[in-house]
């Protein structure tokens, strides 16, 4: 058992009096019924909701969104809002984005609070794939694929670029799978071979694919297998 201020602590990351002040304005239910007292004992897992939002103890969050384009994937921006701003949840000032896309770019973004598990998303050591759909300004040229399989040479890099997969859809869309994330990476490729993207959406991440119910800008959370694809195995 937990008192209820404790719990609204550590659960939304409030001090004990924000918390007493926040049951004073009678915000807070326990399994369906308000508690104005923070001196109540609740067990672990009961089911307490804040503002209707569910709240609990039981650590890491794992979210996935289909980013709209127009939102910057950082805390604070001077330009444009941020993907935080869309997210209906307790504290998500908590999260992080593992793998962050650009303003312009749409699709897969993982927002999380474990830090060891962002790390095996995004660190190249993992080597986890990341499919795009690419809308291109030319039609793809012959050797592009080839080139990209081999490994180009991006201005700025000391190392050229893992092996990557393309596979043409039409002139001008391709999908194309790279294995690691340097900095506007997709975009560098396409103008390294003279060409240039004018979308792109980010498909996948290692095994795990956007959900095809999400609009842009909606958000759900990981299931456990979900989660697990990128957790060490057992
Ligand atoms: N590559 C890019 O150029 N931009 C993204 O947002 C993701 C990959």
């Amino acid at each position: 058992m937990i008192r209820l201020d404790k719990f609204l602590c550590e659960a939304v990351g409030v001090t004990r009096s924000q918390a007493t002040r926040l049951l004073k304005e009678q915000r807070v239910t326990v399994d369906g019924e308000v508690i104005k007292s923070g001196a109540v004992k609740i067990a672990e897992d009961a089911d307490v909701e804040f503002d209707g939002m569910s709240l609990s103890l039981s650590g890491p969050r794992y979210y996935m969104m289909n980013k709209p384009a127009g939102y910057v994937c950082s805390h604070e921006d001077a330009h444009n809002p941020t993907v935080f701003i869309l997210l209906d949840i307790v504290s998500p000032e908590k999260l992080h984005i593992a793998g962050r896309l650009d303003c312009d770019t749409t699709g897969l973004l993982l927002l999380t609070d474990d830090g060891q598990w962002s790390h095996r998303v995004t660190s190249p050591k993992h080597k986890c794939d990341k499919r795009y759909r690419v809308w291109l300004d030319d039609p793809v040229s012959e050797d592009t694929e080839a080139t990209f399989a081999e490994g180009i040479q991006l201005r700025g890099e000391r190392t050229e670029t893992l092996p990557a997969q393309m596979e043409k859809v039409d002139e001008k869309e391709v999908l194309l799978t790279i294995h690691e994330g340097k900095y506007h990476q997709v975009k560098r490729m396409f103008a390294a071979v003279g060409n240039k993207v004018v979308g792109l959406h980010r498909e996948s991440v290692g095994a795990l694919e956007l959900d095809a119910d999400l609009e842009p800008g909606e958000y759900r959370e990981l299931t456990e297998e979900e989660i697990a694809l990128f957790m060490p195995k057992k």
